[in-house]
């Protein structure tokens, strides 16, 4: 899926003559870029840089790639995500081109960048044992049928007007992970590599370890294999799981790599259920399918239990089951190849009540009949023998700006609108008591679903749908009403790049995702009936630093971060960096806070934090506090920061 797909005007291969592997995304400015001074600057602009500055997709931003060792982008480049972009590289030259980009930039190229300001820890005095509060939030969904329902917030409804900032975490990454809250630990990723406890009530450090890419919310649960009775899991990108004790950062066991292709990783947060993660493997197969020497493609999604106790591997089940074979071959010559595809982005859910796992899959790669894409599969929780799969969207062959003007050659004739699942599927009670299963897609469609059939009961669209979203990262439900968020990202996008003169979109692509509706709607689980609907509010954005320089000025209303409802009040977080809290009988407005509208001094010792984007993982409420992400580096080209900030709420800061 094209998850973080930004500002790509459009892939052509490069004439460098030194370019063997070349995608350069021309520059909506036009401008000259400065004469390489380094040996490792001009792999970076023959190479990378084409995805990489502006970051396009999930790719992280020259400032992001600045904050990590030469040591893990030499991994990425050698045994990782980017081994195809690195292809014919000798050793020393990956190594020059790691070391250039560990090192932030200089000069005019760093002035609209965010690079991650200096910390200074303050670590806790104490560290006390885990003493479970009721209503802790220990993993992506809240509860493993994904509701992200706060059943006890500590905070009442009348209380969410008076919530204030408490305090600010500055947190180096662009792309984080959601935090999880359990007693008086708060855990939290992100792409920076650095794994945090925190003190929830101060922001204070209890512990944290290095070089763990990742983007997944920790899994905390109370176990005896630790030492202090707890654990916390973390999926991290390179697709391996990790545990440690969750009191002292102790590492208890890494898993093996649960997947063999270079371009796999975990997005999805693993999910815990009666002594197992299940873990969901997608890929970034989808950018290097655009490359036109790369074979696409042959990843394949796929789901794997561990135990918990150990991380051994218990079973893992593919989503794409037909043989692997030569498709076509691309106007350079290249053989391509498939199915592939069908990564699975979100959290998979359980369905207790008839022993089954469920997940969401992305798009396929290539132009090859499968049916394991754009599918909602149920898995059997202890076997993993698969119970049944219901396609919704069939031939979405798609892989990175297919759906630009000038699109890669690998793109099939007839592409599709990539409608994955990002977000995962929901399981709640009907009225009736009976269960439902409910899974909102990228084209903007809600279906609820028949548990033990898959089949689709009834359908209602929210939003017109992008390969952003429509729904893109999670829904949420209370006991009554399911609410559903709605980006349409792409098309906003789209329609400030036309007025510019620029489509960014092609014009069947401009037609097929159709007139954007980004907005909160709640729907009646029984029958998909509208409940209501409010249209995302037009706020204004005070993005830091000079933003002149952008191709696109990130200043969008999408709802495209995950949703959280406690008792009453929903919280919603939006691509401008506005948080703001709904009441849930009408969508009225009850709380809003313009991340961007102020900087930060916070805990760890940063004067003028920004604020920025709220994207990807929701907010967490647990123990009368609720914490947000902000500043994520992705579809709304907040800036290409390399740094976020958590912040965090309670009634009247106290
Ligand atoms: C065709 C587009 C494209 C090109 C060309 C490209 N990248 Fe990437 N890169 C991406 C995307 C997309 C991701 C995010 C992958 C993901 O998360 O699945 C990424 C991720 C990365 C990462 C992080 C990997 C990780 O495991 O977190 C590094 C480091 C990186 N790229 C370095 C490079 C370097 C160095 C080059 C040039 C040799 C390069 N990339 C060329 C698209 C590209």
């Amino acid at each position: 899926m094209g998850r973080r797909r930004t500002m790509l005007g459009g892939v052509r291969v490069s004439t460098a003559a030194f370019v063997t592997v070349g995608v350069a995304i021309a520059l909506a400015t036009g401008s000259v870029r400065a004469q390489p001074v380094s040996a490792g600057e001009a792999l970076f602009q023959s190479r990378c840089v084409g995805c990489h500055e502006p970051a396009v997709e999930r790719a992280p931003s020259r400032a992001e790639l600045a904050q990590r060792s030469p040591a893990q982008i030499v991994d990425a480049l050698t045994r990782g995500v980017m081994t195809p972009m690195a292809q014919g590289l000798s050793p020393s030259n990956i190594e020059t081109l790691a070391t250039y980009l560990a090192t932030p930039p200089q000069g005019p190229a760093a002035s609209r960048m965010l690079f991650a300001p200096k910390t200074t820890e303050v670590m806790c005095s104490t560290h006390p044992p885990i003493v479970a509060a009721p209503g802790p939030w220990s993993g992506w969904g809240v509860d493993e049928k994904n509701t992200r329902f706060q059943r006890l917030p500590g905070l009442k409804a009348t209380d969410v007007p008076k919530l204030k900032l408490r305090w600010a975490f500055s947190y180096a990454g662009g792309v984080y992970g959601q935090p999880t809250v359990v007693g008086d630990y708060l855990f939290i990723t992100s792409r920076g590599g650095t794994f945090y406890a925190l003190d929830p009530s101060s922001g204070c450090v209890r512990w944290k370890t290095e070089n763990l890419v990742a983007r997944t919310a920790p899994v905390v649960i109370h176990s005896g294999a630790s030492p202090s009775g707890w654990t916390v899991f973390v999926g991290e990108t390179a697709r391996v799981v990790r545990a440690y004790d969750a009191t002292t950062g102790m590492e208890l066991w890494r898993s093996e790599a649960l997947d063999d292709h270079p371009s796999a990783h975990i997005t999805g947060s693993p999910t815990y259920f009666q002594g197992r993660l299940y873990v969901p493997l997608s890929s970034g197969e989808e950018g290097a399918g655009a490359l036109p020497t790369y074979p696409c493609c042959s990843f394949r999604g796929s789901l794997v239990a561990l135990d918990a106790l150990t991380g051994k591997m218990q079973w893992k089940q593919h989503v794409i089951n037909e043989p692997l074979g030569p498709i076509r071959v691309n106007a350079r010559g290249v053989q391509l190849q498939g199915p592939a595809g069908g990564g699975i982005w979100p959290a998979p859910t359980i369905d207790a009540e008839h022993g089954l796992v469920l997940v969401g899959t992305g798009n396929s790669y290539i132009d090859a009949p499968t049916t394991g894409t754009d599918a909602i599969i149920a898995f059997d929780l202890i076997t993993g023998e698969e119970r049944w799969r219901n396609q919704v969207t069939q031939h979405d062959d798609y892989v990175v700006a297919c759906n630009r003007v000038d699109r890669p050659i690998n793109c099939s004739a007839d592409s599709g609108p990539d409608f994955d699942f990002g977000s995962p599927p929901i399981v709640m009670r009907t009225k009736a008591g009976k269960e439902i299963v409910l899974a909102g897609q990228k084209s903007g469609i809600v279906y609820g679903l028949e548990p033990t059939t898959g089949k689709v009961l009834w359908t209602t669209r929210v939003g017109s749908g992008t390969s952003l979203g429509g729904i893109e990262w999670g829904m949420a439900a209370d006991d009554k009403l399911l609410y559903v968020p709605n980006s349409d990202v792409l098309s906003l996008m789209d329609l400030q790049s036309r007025n510019a003169g620029k489509p960014m979109l092609s014009e069947t692509f401009h037609q097929v995702y159709g007139t954007p509706r980004p907005g909160l709607t709640a729907l009646d689980p029984d029958t998909g009936r509208v409940i209501w609907h409010v249209d995302a509010q037009k706020s204004p954005c005070q993005w830091y630093g000079d933003r002149s320089g952008d191709r696109i000025v990130g200043c969008f209303q999408a709802h495209s971060a995950a949703a959280t409802v406690i008792p009453g009040v929903l919280f919603s977080g939006t691509t401008d960096g506005w948080f703001r809290a709904y009441g849930t009988q009408t969508g009225k407005v009850l709380w809003t806070f313009n991340t961007t509208a102020q900087t930060y001094n916070t805990v760890n010792g940063v004067k003028g934090q920004p604020g920025g984007s709220i994207d990807g993982m929701g907010p967490t409420v647990a123990n009368g506090m609720v914490f947000t992400m902000a500043g994520y580096n992705g579809s709304a080209n907040t800036g290409g920061n390399g740094t976020n900030v958590l912040l965090a709420f309670s009634v009247g800061a106290k």
